[in-house]
């Protein structure tokens, strides 16, 4: 007899005593189409075969299941049942088709081999979760240009059974308003606000996908780090400028940049500005745009020159006279070099000075003043009742007066405790709040002259004596004439209203 055509390879096969009316028992057999769900267990029964005709008999039955995807499967009488064990699972991820196919060979004795096919389907099951490829962070760098409304990436989840998935932002993530995702099937994620790189660098979302079309509806999460790229859609800024808050911005607001020149003179180099050179920046910090500097043209902007890299600004033509041009106001553009539409203004002021050789002087150390107690504010008299006028010669100018000393008095000891008895005037005159003196009291004030144009100083003592309502001033004990400028020789008593009568013993210790 010969052997049986069932040694196809990894056939397992079965011998099967039949009751046949003699021959023919493997013509019951026909093709089978069969499913089994993934993950069955061992021994789960995947088809039954068929009874043959004609019961009878005693035939012997051989079968045999061959093929390459035999080894799944066992025969247990007229059964066809599932092989697996712990670890080979049937896995419908794991195989190669999701269709198993195999050979069943049915031999009877004296008969030739019948093949008949076994197709089973390998059924899925939601045996596996959804995952992001690679990671569970991810990085996306954005310019901070981003359209709003635009897609700025695309988030990508894999599962394993095919399942539909859906991507939501997870709004508890600490940036999630700055994203939507608007097709939950895509996975695009479109900016939902415009992003600002001068503010935030940084953002986080988490986005998930979850399965649409399962009950168990699992999901996988990633955490994407978005890096805010700077665009450019600052304009260069004067530094140092001063950070104001408006409508919720900060607002950089240029300097005024100063500097002095002397009337008559050219000094080498370039000017010296205050607060600092004049200098802008771009204000996109991540880009640094180059800058270049230039003068917008006015009638004195010719007379400098700037240098179109540093800012520099230098003198070229002096200024012949302080009198008729007491400063100069010249307008600088910043702008960037790569985008001349960028640009800002400063204004640069540069004051004419007069020259200056000689600080201003008051002509004596110190003075005698007196002034009657009264009702009102009166002048500081000197010897002989006239008024007492301070004056700081300033050689430098033709008759002595430079018109831009300014008096003040320093606070002196006298002074902390009632700042407000005496005054200087521009011109030099000094006022006393007579009403609030008390005759016999003395006081020292000290007038300082400041030349307001080179800063210089000068001062002088005032020695007070406060007299009795109505009482005259002594006269000057060394005979007068070598007082100071005054005014209106004999003016005695406060500034209107009557002189007090009655007046009291002199307490003048001239
Ligand atoms: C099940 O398959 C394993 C490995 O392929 C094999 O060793 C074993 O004999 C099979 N079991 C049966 C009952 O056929
Ligand atoms: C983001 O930008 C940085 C530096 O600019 C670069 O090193 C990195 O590769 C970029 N990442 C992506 C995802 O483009
Ligand atoms: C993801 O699954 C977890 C539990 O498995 C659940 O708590 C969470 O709400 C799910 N997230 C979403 C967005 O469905
Ligand atoms: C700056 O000035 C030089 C000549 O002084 C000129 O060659 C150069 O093109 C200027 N640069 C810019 C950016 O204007
Ligand atoms: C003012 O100061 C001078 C000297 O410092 C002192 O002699 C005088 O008593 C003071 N006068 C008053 C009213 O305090
Ligand atoms: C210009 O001169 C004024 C005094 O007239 C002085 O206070 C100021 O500091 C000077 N400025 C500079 C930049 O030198």
């Amino acid at each position: 007899m010969a052997a049986p055509s069932c040694l196809a390879l990894l056939a397992t096969c079965l011998v099967l005593q039949l009751a046949t009316a003699g021959g023919d028992g493997c013509s019951g057999f026909g093709n089978l189409f069969t499913a089994i769900a993934e993950n069955s267990a061992h021994g789960s029964l995947v088809a039954r075969l068929p009874v043959a005709a004609g019961d009878a008999g005693g035939a012997t039955l051989r079968l045999c299941l061959a093929g390459a995807d035999a080894a799944w499967f066992y025969l247990d009488g007229r059964s066809v049942r599932l092989n697996v064990s712990d670890g080979r699972e049937l896995d419908r991820e794991e195989l190669e088709s999701p269709v198993l196919m195999v050979a069943l060979t049915c031999t009877e004795d004296g008969f030739s081999p019948v093949e008949y096919r076994i197709i089973v389907q390998v059924l899925n099951e939601n045996d596996n979760r959804p995952h992001f490829r690679g990671a569970t962070v991810f990085t996306h760098n954005i310019s901070e240009l981003a359209a709003v409304h635009s897609v700025v990436f695309s988030a990508q989840a894999e599962d394993a059974d095919g399942d539909t998935l859906m991507y939501v932002i997870d709004t508890a993530s600490p940036d999630a308003r700055f994203f939507r995702i608007d097709l939950p099937n895509s996975g695009r994620v479109v900016l939902a606000r415009a992003l600002d790189f001068e503010s935030r660098q940084q953002l986080e979302v988490v986005v998930t996908a979850v399965e649409m079309n399962t009950k168990e509806r699992f999901n996988a999460s990633a955490r994407v780090r978005v890096n805010v790229l700077d665009g450019d859609d600052q304009y260069p800024q004067f530094l140092p400028c001063t950070p104001r808050a408006h409508r919720g911005l900060t607002v950089c607001t240029s300097p005024v940049y100063t500097a002095n020149v002397t009337e008559g003179q050219l000094q080498g180099g370039p000017l010296s500005f205050s607060p600092g050179s004049v200098y802008a920046e771009d204000g996109d910090r991540g880009l640094r745009a180059a800058i270049t500097y230039s003068l917008l043209a006015d009638q004195e902007s010719s007379r400098f020159h700037i240098d179109n890299t540093t800012g520099a600004i230098t003198l070229l033509r002096a200024v012949e006279s302080s009198r008729s041009t007491p400063a100069i106001s010249l307008s600088v553009m910043a702008a960037q070099v790569n985008d001349g539409s960028k640009f800002a203004v400063a204004q640069a002021v540069v004051r004419v000075l007069a020259p200056n050789r000689h600080p201003p002087a008051f002509p004596r150390p110190s003075y005698r003043a007196f002034v009657p107690a009264g009702r009102e504010a009166a002048l500081l008299l000197t010897f002989g009742g006239r008024v007492l006028a301070l004056r700081a010669h300033d050689p430098d100018f033709a008759e002595g007066v430079n018109p831009r000393v300014r008096y003040s008095l320093s606070p002196g000891p006298n002074r902390s405790h009632e700042p407000q008895l005496f005054q200087v005037m521009p011109n030099g005159l000094l006022v006393a709040r007579a009403d609030h003196l008390r005759p016999a009291q003395s006081y020292r004030l000290q007038v300082l002259a400041r030349d307001e144009e080179s800063g210089e100083t000068s001062s002088t003592t005032v020695e007070l004596e406060v007299l009795w309502p109505g009482q005259a001033a002594p006269r000057d004990p060394l005979g007068g004439g070598a007082e100071p400028p005054e005014y209106g020789g004999g003016w005695r008593g406060g500034l209107g209203g009557p002189a007090c009568s009655s007046p009291p013993p002199s307490s003048s210790s001239s």
